[in-house]
């Protein structure tokens, strides 16, 4: 039997600041290691998976790594965030990230990453690697990027909710502005035929489908009923008491304040903004989001 997960034992200074990086508002331990990660050496076979943090970046993890790799030991004993390694994180005391994914022997190698478009290393363009971009309607995105600010005590305090939401279309968050974000993704699919761009919503709506699109996308042929396993095993409640997807395990987020897998839904931003904040929100929405081509859904 494989012995229970210990913590990662991290020495986090206390909560990092926000500060201007290329233009983009970040924290330290997302820029540290920048020169290593800007030298990552992608392979043709890697498989980026770049969200907006908080899109669905975690559900996504999971499915594509049960898509290549199935139901096996290494699901059940290696947390998520070793599976799939995220790019830039480089915390005090732990493992990078890069290294983490330098240290892979999966083929493919599933790789995470937060970065606005202009920041992702040069290799995977050059490489022409796939990249599967999740996006998540701006209101859920912001609702659930509070409350795990409350809870990673590595990020900067969100403050009240007024305020947070001013922050959030200054753009003044963990990763820079949603809005730059989405769209850059967005523009760049135009030019690089190897980006996947889904939704969080439609995930929602229907697993099944999205898997079978990400399938089309990969060039997988699984068999029907293997994709309603995957379907099924992802769903919210199951990744939420799964240890190895659920991040209980990650030492610098307190499951005390909120937990990772806090509600999975769509439209649970009506429980957080008022009819006030929600108008003056949907007036500075329409000023940012010009492309009448990407649009998202705030219920379903
Ligand atoms: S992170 O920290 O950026 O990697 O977080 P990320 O995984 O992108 O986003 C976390 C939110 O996704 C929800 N989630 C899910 N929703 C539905 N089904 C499944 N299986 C699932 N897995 C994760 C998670 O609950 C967070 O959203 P909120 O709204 O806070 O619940």
């Amino acid at each position: 039997m494989a012995s229970p997960p210990t913590k990662q034992q991290a020495v986090l200074p206390s909560r990092q600041q926000l500060f201007d990086f290329h233009g983009v508002s970040m924290i330290p331990i997302f820029t540290d290691n920048w020169e290593n990660v800007q030298n990552f050496q992608a392979r043709p076979d890697d498989i980026l998976i770049a969200t907006y943090p908080k899109a669905g970046t975690t559900w996504v993890s999971q499915i594509l790594d049960l898509l290549y790799f199935g139901q096996t030991e290494r699901q059940k004993t290696i947390p998520i965030f070793e599976r799939v390694p995220f790019l830039e994180i480089a915390v005090p005391s732990l493992v990078s990230g890069k290294d983490l994914a330098d240290k892979l022997t999966t083929t493919p190698r599933l790789i995470k990453t937060h970065f606005p478009v202009q920041f992702v290393p040069k290799s995977f363009w050059e490489q022409n690697c796939k990249i599967v971009y999740v996006a998540r309607n701006a209101k859920d995105n912001m609702v659930s990027f509070f409350h795990f600010d409350r809870m990673n005590m590595a990020h900067p305090d969100p403050g009240d909710w007024s305020n947070y939401i001013h922050r959030f279309k200054e753009g003044k968050m963990v990763f820079g502005s949603w809005y730059d974000h989405v769209n850059g993704w967005w523009k760049k699919k135009q030019t690089y035929s190897n980006i996947h761009y889904m939704f969080y919503e439609d995930m929602i709506e229907d697993t099944e489908r999205e898997i079978d699109k990400l399938c089309s996308f990969l060039s997988l042929s699984r068999s029907a009923e293997e994709k309603k396993m995957i379907a099924g095993g992802v769903q919210f409640d199951n990744m939420k008491k799964n240890e190895m997807t659920n991040y209980s395990t990650f030492s610098i987020l307190d499951f005390k304040i909120s937990p990772f897998m806090r509600k999975g839904k769509v439209g649970d931003w009506k429980n957080h903004f008022t009819v006030a904040q929600n108008e003056v929100f949907d007036e500075d929405y329409k000023k940012k989001m010009k492309d009448p081509t990407l649009q998202f859904r705030t219920e379903i």
